[in-house]
Order: structure tokens, then C-alpha cells, then sequence
């Protein structure tokens, strides 16, 4: 997500804060900056820009102060669109303090009202401008740490801070909940950032901040506390041994198998800030959409590749909740297919990117025709984004592995809220309090319960070894999990080249059970909560009556499934709807473990791009 850099020292602070911003680029952002407090007049003075580094670096050539604190920052936006006005660090209304942010602060929007009341005005739109100012309403000369401390008290959600004061200039603060801060020692210099290789060039003497810990860096020292009781913890360093390379990618090999076990931190991070007491929240949603919304007579998802897959897995959980019509299409077919869409059909766009080519196209096609967007957006400030009549964030943060792996399960679990949503304020919902009550207990759970099904790395690796020279694999899937039998197939194609095959389980009879023999390897995916159960139970007896290798995805404890299967994977039980979201995870790793056993480029496939903005 967004980078975090702060320096305090005997050096020029911008070089090494613009140095340590340009080893977080890696991770993705749309704009930038950095506040100083200058030696000279011993003001914070702040400079950021929309865009890339490069774009900061020009508007600082001609600045020529001296300085030795200062706090730097890439944003990958989540609240307000990427512009200046929004870039960090952001300073309070008084300008006694600046500040940089990681995460989301989840009441920003009553606090905002609260100041506001209290007369402070707002120059950009982020909930960090927003902490900024309740810390600076806290503030008195010489106790920046007790005003960091009573503002973060009054703050919800996940946040990293690093603040900066202009009557403390030799003290730089920070805090940490739930987003990582690591603090570097040097000698009569310390370093703090959101990743390591910020500091690296410096030092590979770190500390890691806890959750609930602030930490106050000076020259000569680092003091870290805990929130809850005050006191001082002590914490001795640790030494990294990684290069800058391998602690970008957080000690893992590729980007791709970082961000598979993000997961459960992206979904947990959604649930909590869309779903608040039982109640599911989508900003920006107005009178007139949710006017609309309750009078949608058909529902279409348009997308492409893997968003695809999971617009087709919304149309399941759609299904299960509403009496509406839902068609799903590949965003180059629907744009030239001339679809009868108008002002009572939904069309929800989900991508990524937001810049994808043909989804961008079908969306206007389905605007023009009258139809309301919606468009599902991992890229804040994307030109899907912007251009749809409605947006819902995904909040998966940037993807660097070209396969899609967290955003798939981001779309997935805000599909999920979302149909439950549609169920609450649609006439035609077709499930009741019971069934939603239920749903959302089981949708909590997900964040363990993807934790839980990485433990299966290491079988996942041991099938891997004994399959991955196979040229050709066939998945199968019924219902919630054809799906995830598509997106199997594609993760496996697309970063290993081996060819792959997605079925609807029911199909096989009709076309290819003639590719099934000793040699052919078939994923089933098979969670006993289906109602199709049974219908899979017995394609894989038919697999096994050619002889052919099945592995299967299972429910926990199914040992019928397992007794066919030469591997089983297990996921634990869940809701029906939800079984997509655990499947996914195996799938995901299996192809991950045949490419890098065959060696391939796995954060960069041949032949793909990350962001498909042609047709
Ligand atoms: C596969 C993959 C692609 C994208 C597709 C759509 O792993 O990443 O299939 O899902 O190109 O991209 P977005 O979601 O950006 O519209």
C-alpha cells in the first residue's frame, strides 16, 4: 500500500527520505511527498506532487534548505482521488504539525463533522488530514507525544503515523496499529519506514513496532512504548541479512506468493471497514443510486479474465439472494454485442485496474444505453473509477504479480457483501434475517480461515513436485466453483504455459472425459457445504474409473473425497457462498509451485501486462 519514510540525523534528511521512497516504489503509488523542518527558519515546510518521484524530485531542485528530521511519503490512494491536494504529509490547520499515514482510519468522517463544529477547515479529502488536525487540536509546545497519544485513542481502523512538530525539532514520533512500521538505528541517526528497504542503505539494524506501540526517535535514541500501559518497552534489534530486492518482496521469492498469503489481512480489512455493527457500508452512495439500486430489474457483470471469474462468482451469490435476473459477459463481447441494457439493468463493472480496455468500453456502452454503473475498482482515481455512476472500492492495496491473486479475493469479498446488501434493500430479496445473520457470521470468519488454509503450502509443494513436468490439466467445478475451476486453470496457464483446462463438472460428459488417463491430472474442487455435491462425488469416481490423477479441494474431515484423491486439499466448512473464497487459495498456490518448480518468470509472465489498456 502507501510507503512511510522518516529520517532524524546528522544528514540532509530530503536526499534520504526521497532515497528511501524510491526503494518503496516497487509497491506502487500515484503521488508523493516529503515535510521537513527547516534549519534555517525552523519551519515545517512540505512539498508533494501528484505522480511519480520523478515529478517531486524536479518541483525540490530548485528548493535550497537545509535539514536534518523529516518525514516522506507514496500514497496508493483509498480516500480522494490521487491529486496534490490529497498527496501526505499533511499538516495540521495551525501548521504546527505534519504528518504521514498508512491504512485507514475508519471514523475519519464523524471526526471531520466533530473539528469542523470546532471551526477547522479541510484542504483535501483524506481521513488523514482528518488526524492530523485532531492531533494538532491536541497539541501544546513540548508535548507532541501526549497529543499523538490522546489523538490515536480516538481513532479506529489500521493506521502507521509518523509525525513531525515545529517546536520539537529534534524528535521524530511514531505509531503503529495493524499496518508495519520498522525503525532503523544508525549512530547519531535513526530511520523509521512502513518496509526495510527504505533503510537499508543506511543500516540493517532494526526494531519492529508492535500494534499499539509508539516510538520516539531522536539523534542519539529510540524509546518505544506501549499505548495501554505507558511504559517503556524494551526491544532489542535484529539484523537483516536480505538484500534490498528480497526485502521488497517481504523474504518471500516472488511478489505473486506475497501477496497470496496478503489475503487474509485484504479480506479482514475489508469486513472491517464495510461491515460495522451487522450494517454492510458503501460510501458515496447516494439518495438517487440507492433509488436506482432497489429498482434494478436485471443485473449484469461485465469484466475480463480473472475479474471475469469473479463476476461469475457473483452472479451465484446474487442469485442466492435476489429474484433479479444476472447475466455475466466478457467486457469485448458485451461492448460489440449491442446489449439490450437500459435504465432499470445494473451493470457492475469490476476490475483491477479500472483501465482495462474493453471494460472501459462496455461501461460506456451500458451509460449511454441509460443502464446505472457500478464499477468495482482496486485503483483509486482509475478512469473506470471515475467514470461509473458508482464506485465500490476493493481495497486489496497495489498487486505487483501480474497474476491476479488478492484482488480476485477482494472482488469476491465485497461481491459477497454487496449481494448480501442488494438481499436488505431490494423488494426482491430472497433471503431473510436468518439466513443474512448467518451469512455475516460466516463471512467474518474468512480472515482465520484463509490463515488456516496457507498451512497448506507445504503439501501443495510436495503434489507440486510430483506433477509439475505434466504438459495438460483439467479442473473441474460445479455451481460457486466452476468458477474457481476457470481461474485455476487460467492462474496455471498464465504463469506456468502449460496448457489448462476449466469445466463446469457437468460438461464432462459431454466432451472431455475422452482427455482422462493415467497421465491427465484433474482438480476437482468439491466443498461438502455444495449442494451439488453429490454430482461432484461422482465425476470424480468417473475420473477414477479411467484411471486418471485427481487432486481434490475438500471440506475438512471429507474422507470419501479424500479415499479417490491422490492429493486432497483441505478448506474449512463455510457457507456455500463463501467456498469460492477458501477454494481459491490452493488453486492459487498449486500453479504458483509448478511455475517456479519449471523455473518460469512468475511475476512477469511472457506476453502479459499487468494493466490491458488496448483491446
Ligand atoms: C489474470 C489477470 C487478468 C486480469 C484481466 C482484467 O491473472 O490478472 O486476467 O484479471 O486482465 O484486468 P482488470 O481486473 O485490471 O480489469
Amino acid at each position: 500500500m502507501c510507503g512511510i519514510v522518516g529520517y532524524i540525523g546528522y544528514r540532509e534528511a530530503v536526499p534520504v527520505l526521497i532515497k528511501g521512497l524510491e526503494h518503496l516504489e516497487y509497491r506502487g503509488y500515484d503521488s508523493a511527498g516529503v515535510a521537513f523542518i527547516t534549519q534555517k527558519t525552523g519551519h515545517i515546510h512540505v512539498i508533494k506532487q501528484k505522480g511519480k518521484l520523478a515529478r517531486l524530485k524536479e518541483d525540490l531542485r530548485d528548493v535550497h534548505l537545509t535539514s536534518s528530521v523529516g518525514i516522506g511519503h507514496t500514497r496508493w490512494a483509498t480516500h480522494g482521488q490521487p491529486s496534490r491536494a490529497n498527496a501526505h504529509p499533511h499538516m495540521d490547520m495551525a501548521g504546527q504539525i505534519a504528518l504521514v499515514h498508512n491504512g485507514i482510519i475508519e471514523n475519519y468522517a464523524a471526526l471531520k463533522k466533530e473539528l469542523q463544529h470546532q471551526g477547522m477547515t479541510f484542504q483535501s479529502e483524506t481521513d488523514t488530514e482528518v488526524a492530523a488536525n485532531l492531533i494538532g487540536s491536541y497539541y501544546r509546545k513540548g508535548c507532541l507525544v501526549e497529543a499523538l497519544q490522546k489523538a490515536v485513542k480516538r481513532l479506529e481502523g489500521f493506521f502507521a503515523f509518523a509525525v513531525i512538530a515545529k517546536e520539537e525539532p529534534d524528535k521524530l514520533v511514531v505509531f503503529k496499529r495493524s499496518n508495519p512500521l520498522v525503525i532503523g538505528i544508525g549512530r547519531g541517526e535513526n530511520f523509521v519506514a512502513s518496509d526495510a528497504p527504505a533503510i537499508m542503505p543506511y543500516t540493517n539494524r532494526v526494531v519492529y513496532l508492535e500494534d499499539d506501540e509508539f516510538a520516539i526517535l531522536t539523534r542519539q535514541n529510540v524509546q518505544i512504548f506501549s499505548l495501554k500501559t505507558g511504559k517503556r518497552v524494551k526491544r532489542k534489534p535484529t539484523t537483516i541479512h536480505w538484500s534490498i530486492a528480497q526485502a521488497a518482496k517481504g523474504g518471500y521469492p516472488h511478489f505473486m506468493l506475497k501477496e497470496i498469503f496478503e489475503q487474509p489481512r485484504v479480506v479482514e480489512m475489508i469486513l472491517k471497514t464495510r461491515l460495522r455493527k451487522g450494517k454492510i457500508i458503501f460510501e458515496k452512495l447516494d439518495s438517487k443510486i440507492a433509488e436506482r439500486l432497489k429498482h434494478t430489474q436485471r443485473i449484469h457483470f461485465v469484466s475480463c479474465g480473472t475479474a471475469y471469474h469473479a463476476g461469475l462468482v457473483g452472479s451465484y451469490m446474487l442469485g442466492e439472494c435476489l429474484r433479479v435476473p444476472v447475466t455475466t459477459t466478457v467486457s469485448s463481447e458485451f461492448r460489440y454485442g449491442d446489449p439490450t441494457v437500459g435504465k432499470h439493468d445494473l451493470v457492475i463493472l469490476i476490475t483491477q485496474s479500472g483501465e482495462t480496455a474493453d471494460t472501459l468500453a462496455a461501461m460506456r456502452e451500458a451509460k449511454n444505453k441509460g443502464a446505472l454503473t457500478l464499477a468495482i475498482v482496486n485503483v483509486v482515481g482509475s478512469t473506470i473509477a471515475r467514470e461509473a455512476d458508482w464506485v465500490i472500492y476493493t481495497y486489496a492495496g497495489p498487486e505487483i504479480g501480474v497474476a491476479s491473486t488478492k484482488a480476485y479475493l477482494a472482488q469476491l469479498a465485497t461481491l459477497a457483501l454487496f449481494s448480501i446488501f442488494m438481499a436488505q434493500i431490494h423488494p426482491k430479496g430472497k433471503i431473510g434475517h436468518t439466513k443474512i445473520h448467518s451469512l455475516l457470521r460466516d463471512l467474518s470468519k474468512l480472515p482465520l480461515q484463509i490463515t488456516e488454509t496457507l498451512k497448506l503450502e507445504t503439501k501443495i509443494n510436495a503434489c507440486a513436485k510430483d506433477l509439475y513436468s505434466k504438459r495438460t490439466f483439467l479442473y473441474l467445478g460445479r455451481g460457486y466453483n466452476y468458477p474457481t475451476a476457470l481461474e485455476g486453470a487460467l492462474k496455471l496457464k498464465e504463469i506456468t504455459y502449460a496448457h489448462a483446462h476449466g469445466y463446469p463438472a457437468g460438461e464432462m460428459k459431454h466432451g472431455p472425459i475422452a482427455l482422462i488417463d493415467k497421465n491427465q491430472p484433474v482438480i476437482c474442487i468439491c466443498p461438502r457445504t455444495s449442494h451439488t455435491y453429490e454430482k461432484m462425488l461422482s465425476n470424480i469416481e468417473e475420473i477414477r474409473a479411467r484411471k486418471g490423477i485427481v487432486l481434490s479441494v475438500a471440506t475438512r474431515g471429507d474422507h470419501a473425497v479424500q479415499k479417490l484423491s491422490r492429493y486432497t486439499f483441505f478448506i474449512t466448512k463455510t457457507e456455500e457462498m463463501f467456498s469460492a473464497v477458501l477454494a481459491a487459495i490452493p488453486i492459487q498456490l498449486f500453479a504458483y509451485k509448478v511455475a517456479s518448480l519449471n523455473g518460469r518468470d512468475v511475476d512477469q509472465p511472457r506476453n502479459l501486462a499487468k494493466s490491458v489498456t488496448v483491446e
